[in-house]
């Protein structure tokens, strides 16, 4: 069988406006899952051109928009767009990845990730990551593009090469100390996942 043309790991702005239009009803579906609050601290892991985060800054005043991406041109194009230059310093761009976020333990009441998690190459790690810079109670949504029929074998991240993608992640966010982990309907063939952290990481402490 044809071995599928792998997705950038770093997209070029041509590729990011590609993917803008085809992750258009993924981001349709975030957009209702994060149900932005104003004030709310709000992650988004691999954010490419930042269409997302303008969708969300749209929807609700006052929020606090923050973002890691490893790819240089997706900061950049992020960074220009009218609707988050608005924002002055409640945005906060920066360059990263999943594994390491550069951010303070518990920052966000949300953290999110489109499309994103195929390139994790330690998943465990990238979720302690997560789990560490939300605030009790955060939540995390989650947006696979689903690989169960055909994954392909160079993606970085080994439970999206398994084949059994969605229900595997679920059960590695069922380990930790997100309490409560539910799948959260479909758009086309990127599927949902929301997990709530009800319980606080074992070594932090309550302020
Ligand atoms: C397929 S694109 C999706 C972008 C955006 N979420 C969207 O749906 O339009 C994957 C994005 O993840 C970023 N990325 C790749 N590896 C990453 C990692 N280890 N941690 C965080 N982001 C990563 C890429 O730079 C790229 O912007």
């Amino acid at each position: 069988m044809p071995r599928a043309a792998p997705l950038p790991m770093h997209p070029n702005r041509l590729f990011a406006r590609v993917m803008e239009w085809l992750n258009a009803p993924a981001y349709r579906l975030a957009c209702k899952l994060v149900d932005p609050q104003p004030e709310n601290h709000v992650l988004e892991i691999g954010f490419g051109s930042g269409r997302l985060l303008e969708m969300i800054a749209q929807k609700v005043d006052g929020i606090h928009l923050a973002g890691v991406d490893p790819t240089e041109t997706m900061v950049r194009m992020a960074s220009a767009r009218p609707a988050l230059r608005k924002l002055g310093n409640r945005l906060d761009l920066r360059s990263g990845t999943a594994q390491s976020l550069p951010w303070r333990d518990k920052t966000f009441d949300m953290a999110l990730a489109v499309h994103c998690f195929q390139f994790w190459e330690d998943p465990d790690v990238c979720i302690q990551e997560i789990i560490r810079v939300l605030k009790p109670g955060g939540r995390l949504v989650l947006l696979l593009r689903s690989h169960e029929k055909r994954a392909p074998n160079w993606l970085p991240n080994p439970i999206s090469r398994s084949g059994n993608e969605y229900q595997q992640t679920i059960a590695l966010l069922r380990k930790t100390a997100f309490g409560l982990v539910e799948e959260a309907g479909r758009a086309g063939s990127t599927r949902s996942i929301t997990a709530w952290l009800t319980a606080l990481p074992a070594n932090t402490t309550s302020e």
